[in-house]
């Protein structure tokens, strides 16, 4: 499967789906790292590496989002691209093209779907005094952060936890599970069942959840 990721920043996502996908047997080849903006720090990172990178710059088609988006075809097709991953790409797509790459397009975000769609996600979460924060990688829909979840990651929200705290424990476990989820999907080992993933291999189901430690048990005297 040839794979295209999507980035407008710093790429830590990206980097770490370049580690994997240069090991042997890994499902899927990333073909293209594209950016919307040319100062997109991760551009370097995967030059580095030896991956074909491509610019197409949104802002000049600001009132032209089908534009922009035919645009970034015109890169897949010359890459050969037959799947996309968003890591960190800061556009809301149009709905035609979501529907163009419906099941081949997936996106990570930093909280547990379906809480804390959209931006800022740790600093809602500790306001929101979750206990248990975390990571989604799922397939990409017209709506939002919404679509098929393929796999999740759960991070414990601690005491004295700020929002850098907090972000840097999730974004951990999104470069252990973006890999996964992606190597999952780029290998057929998920179906659709009614818009929710399944796993297609008997006994799979459940492989893309993180096993946590048990929580400690509670005092018996307040404190
Ligand atoms: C990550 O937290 C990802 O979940 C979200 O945007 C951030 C991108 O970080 N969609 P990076 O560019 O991959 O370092």
């Amino acid at each position: 499967m040839r794979v295209a990721i999507l980035i407008s920043g710093r790429g830590s996502n990206m980097a770490a789906l370049l580690r994997a996908a240069a090991a042997p047997g890994y499902p899927a080849t990333i073909a293209l790292v594209l950016s919307n903006r040319a100062d997109a720090a991760g551009l370097a990172v995967a030059q580095a590496a030896g991956v074909p990178t491509a610019v197409v710059e949104s802002r000049p088609f600001k009132s032209d989002r089908d534009g922009f988006e035919r645009a970034m075809e015109a890169e897949f097709a010359r890459h050969g691209i037959e799947l996309v991953a968003l890591a960190g790409f800061m556009r809301v797509l149009t709905e035609g093209f979501v529907e163009r790459w419906r099941d081949r397009m997936v996106n990570i975000h930093p909280s547990l779907l379906p809480s804390f769609r959209g931006l800022d996600t740790h600093a809602r979460a500790l306001a929101a005094g979750v206990k248990l924060h975390g990571c989604t990688v799922h397939l990409v829909r017209p709506g939002v952060d919404e679509g098929p979840i393929l796999a999740q990651a759960a991070v414990p929200v601690l005491p004295g936890d700020d929002e850098a705290a907090l972000a840097a424990r999730v974004l951990e476990q999104e470069h252990i599970l973006y890999p996964a989820a992606l190597a999952w999907l780029a290998s057929g080992r998920v179906r659709i069942e009614a818009d929710v993933a399944v796993a297609a291999v008997p006994g799979a189901q459940g492989a893309l959840a993180n096993p946590l430690p048990a929580p400690a048990p509670l005092p018996t005297t307040a404190a």
